[in-house]
């Protein structure tokens, strides 16, 4: 009965140990995960690349890029397909009062948990999906 006593404790202890470890680690990897979402501006580099992008590609290539559609198939998921859903922390883009540029950027660097667009998307789409997101607000 005795034995029983203590191994019951020293379980009870064990596991409270262990559900400690556990949590400080969970704390680790909210606290890692914030300073990450908290990196805000883009670098002026990275503006810079984006100055270019629009500059360089020709309104007529953005034209033909079919928005609404490389909206569904790539930002509806987390976004919503009318701009009003907000998965993961996704914003909702109904709202969003960003300029064209740093929508560019958004979507060519990513941010926080949304993946870079970089390579998956031309430029040209990248541009077009990014003015598409006024169709959304009205
Ligand atoms: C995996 C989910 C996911 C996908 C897919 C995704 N986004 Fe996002 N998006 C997010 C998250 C999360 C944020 C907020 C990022 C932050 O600021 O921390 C965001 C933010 C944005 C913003 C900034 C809005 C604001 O008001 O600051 C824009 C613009 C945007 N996304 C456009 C797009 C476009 C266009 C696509 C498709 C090419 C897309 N997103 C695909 C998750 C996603």
């Amino acid at each position: 009965m005795r034995i029983a006593l203590v191994l019951t404790t020293l379980l009870f202890l064990l596991s409270f140990c262990a559900g400690e470890k556990h949590q400080n680690q969970h704390k680790k990897i909210t606290a890692k995960k914030k300073s990450n979402m908290q990196q805000d501006e883009f670098s002026e580099d990275q503006l810079q690349t984006i100055k270019q992008l629009l500059s360089n590609t020709p309104q007529a290539q953005i034209s033909a890029v079919d928005a609404a559609a490389t909206y569904k198939t790539y930002c509806g998921l987390c976004h919503g397909q009318k701009g009003e859903m907000s998965i993961n922390g996704a914003k909702i883009l109904m709202d969003t009062n960003t300029s064209l540029s740093e929508r560019v950027a958004q979507i060519y660097f990513g941010k926080g948990t949304m993946t870079p667009f970089k390579g998956t998307l031309k430029d040209e789409q990248i541009i077009a999906v990014a003015q598409y997101i006024d169709e959304l607000k009205k």
